[in-house]
């Protein structure tokens, strides 16, 4: 059994350093040989990203769109109910039960990765929704527990009853962690929009002492994260970084790729420097390699940091990262409640949204693989 490790503490965090340069085009990374694209090209050999049929929309407004359809319970209500998107959700999420998601970890574990399970569900509208989610976060942590899995978990705090009540939220939250203390468990907590992220981080501070295994999340696109992560790295927080899947206000965030991309590397250059034991989660190669080539060239241990990526995006870069050493850990999300987290995924690349109407459309619904990634 592992759990994401604490590292040695730091007792001074110097002061922010430059950036190093970003890696070579192209180039295996010596030790590891794990090719560093500098460009947003896929890997040498890889097959040209599928064109979109919706490549005339543009995609920044296919993405809010679909990011608002996200947060429509009605549309989610008739999605869950149609089993002709289950192949394409299938792809994203793991399975409907535990029965259904302990193999899916096994087969991660198998293939030399490591795992935090989600239990899907977010936005409760009654206190008896948060109590159940709870509850299947109980018998998930038994579960994985009783069959020597890997335990740890991933939840979020609008599923425990933040938008209800906060104290409410905090004393869910503390069951999950009590519990996962007592079989040794990790647990971290997502990062919903950015109105619940004081919220989170605070909930998070407070329960910190129930489990000290535990982490949060910083997303990139916010504007406000540098400063959230200089905090972080003062009191040897554990933070999973990743870009951001929800839809923001310009003001609170970069909505421009590149400039969330660029937050991204510097966070990244931040806590891989200073902080604590650090989850970078993405699945974009240009970060990918910079962290590996930055790890390298500055020295930075192996067992202070590990990739992140999401259940049935980029196997075959998961696969071969593991391969080279590295900790990857993947993110299996299961339940019932999947039409938000589904909705993201399509939002994070619309090309995926051609792929959801083509097995609309022909009879092999079930299938809806939609290519390598
Ligand atoms: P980017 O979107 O630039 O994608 C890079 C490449 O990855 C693409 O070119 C494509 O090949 C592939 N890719 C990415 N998304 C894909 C998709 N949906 N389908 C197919 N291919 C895809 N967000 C958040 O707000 N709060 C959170 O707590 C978390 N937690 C979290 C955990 C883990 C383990 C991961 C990997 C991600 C998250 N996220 C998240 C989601 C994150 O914010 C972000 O939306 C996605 O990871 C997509 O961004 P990338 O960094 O992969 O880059």
């Amino acid at each position: 059994m592992t759990v994401e490790a604490e590292p040695m503490p730091i007792p001074e965090p110097p002061p922010a350093a430059p950036l190093p340069p970003a890696a070579a085009p192209g180039t295996p990374d010596e030790e590891s040989g794990v090719p560093l694209p500098a460009s947003a090209d896929l890997l040498p050999g890889a097959p040209p990203a599928p064109r979109s049929v919706l490549h005339d929309v543009p995609e920044r407004a296919l993405r809010s769109l679909l990011l608002t359809m996200s947060r429509q319970r009605w549309l989610g209500r008739v999605a869950t109910g149609t089993p002709i998107t289950r192949g394409m959700v299938a792809r994203f999420v793991a399975g409907q039960s535990l029965d259904e998601v302990l193999p899916a970890v096994a087969s991660v574990i198998a293939a030399g990765m490591h795992t935090t399970v989600d239990v899907l569900g977010e936005s409760v509208t009654s206190a008896e929704d948060a109590d159940g989610a709870v509850g299947r976060y109980l018998q998930t942590l038994d579960a994985l527990a009783e069959r020597y899995l890997e335990r740890n978990v991933s939840l979020k705090l609008s599923q425990m009853g933040l938008g209800l009540d906060r104290e409410l939220c905090r004393e869910n939250v503390e069951r999950v962690f009590r519990r996962a203390a007592e079989i040794g468990a990790f647990v971290r907590i997502d990062m919903e929009d950015a109105s619940t992220v004081d919220a989170t981080l605070a909930t998070w501070r407070g329960l910190r002492p129930v489990n000290a295994s535990s982490g949060v999340v910083i997303q990139a696109a916010l504007r406000r994260s540098a400063r959230d992560v200089e905090d972080l790295i003062a009191e040897r927080g554990p933070v999973r970084l990743c870009k951001g899947a929800y839809k923001e206000a310009p003001d609170v965030a970069f909505t421009d790729r590149a400039d969330i991309d660029q937050s991204y590397a510097e966070l990244m250059d931040r806590l891989l420097h200073d902080g604590a034991h650090t989850a970078l989660a993405t699945h974009d190669e240009r970060l990918i390699g910079r962290a590996v080539k930055m790890a390298k060239a500055d020295g930075i241990a192996r067992d202070r940091f590990e990739f992140q990526m999401l259940y049935g995006i980029r196997r075959d870069l998961q696969e071969r990262l593991a391969a080279a050493g590295y900790t990857v850990r993947i993110y299996v999300p299961y339940g019932t409640s999947w039409y938000p987290y589904f909705m993201r995924r399509l939002a994070e690349r619309p090309a995926n949204v051609t792929f959801l109407l083509r097995s609309l459309f022909s009879e092999g619904a079930g299938s809806g693989s939609g290519g390598k990634d």
